[in-house]
């Protein structure tokens, strides 16, 4: 089972909106997904709540048994399931940390902008302690639509890091009312270009994860 973790202190980078979305793609794409949702808002189960679709499985850890997540995870590979999504707090650390240390893979959204990338440090020493140098990615998101000077020059320095995930997100209303939907942006408009962003993120993460079982 592949986990991946969406992770970063800043609130509102994106990772609830990209967390339903990608677990959905995912799906779609043909695996057997769980996503989990860590955070004590709730918002990824609260989306789980109002779907009407039976996959992706969508659940949550309450903060009570949040220290049981390595339990939870391996449980659910004995169940079956290939890929776990999960979504974590934002100014809350606990939950990212075990998010981080349980996954496979980390994607840390960030609008790109000086002050929301400089944000996201924290979350990056953290992943550094936790030597997955090679196993995180920042997915610019919430970019402004057309070319863009700004999006353009922080995606550029990311990747000059090779820690850039691809496509970068666009802002697009199809994310909000997806949301806001019950579903996912690959279901609520699948021929949109958000939904076209979104399958090649997921493209982009699962040749990322290939070759690094778990
Ligand atoms: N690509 C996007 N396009 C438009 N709105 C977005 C996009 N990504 C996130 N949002 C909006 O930004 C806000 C914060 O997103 P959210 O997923 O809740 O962030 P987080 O979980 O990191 O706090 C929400 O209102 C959400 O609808
Ligand atoms: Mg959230």
């Amino acid at each position: 089972m592949k986990i991946i973790a969406f992770v970063t202190q800043k609130g509102g980078a994106g990772k609830t909106t990209l967390a339903a979305s990608i677990a959905v793609a995912a799906a779609e794409a043909g695996h057997k997904v769980i996503a989990l949702d860590l955070d004590p808002q709730g918002s990824l189960a609260a989306w789980g709540e109002t779907r009407d679709a039976e996959k992706p499985d969508v659940d949550r850890i309450p903060q009570g048994r949040i220290s049981e997540l390595p339990t939870i995870l391996e449980a659910l590979r004995r169940e079956g399931y290939t890929v776990a999504i999960l979504d974590t707090a934002g100014l809350e650390s606990t939950s990212g940390n075990l998010a981080m240390k349980a996954a496979n893979f980390a994607l840390i959204p960030a609008r790109p902008s000086r002050l929301d990338l400089q944000a996201t440090m924290p979350t990056i020493e953290t992943l550094m302690r936790l030597e997955m140098r090679e196993r995180f990615a920042f997915v610019l998101n919430q970019c402004p639509p057309g070319r863009n000077s700004r999006s353009t020059e922080a995606a550029a320095g990311l990747a000059a890091f090779g820690v850039l995930a691809e496509p970068t997100i666009v802002q697009r209303a199809d994310h909000q009312d997806a949301i806001a939907a019950g579903q996912g942006v690959t279901e609520y408009a699948p021929e949109g270009r958000a939904a076209n962003e979104v399958r090649q993120l997921w493209r982009w993460i699962e040749r990322k994860l290939k070759g690094k079982s778990q």
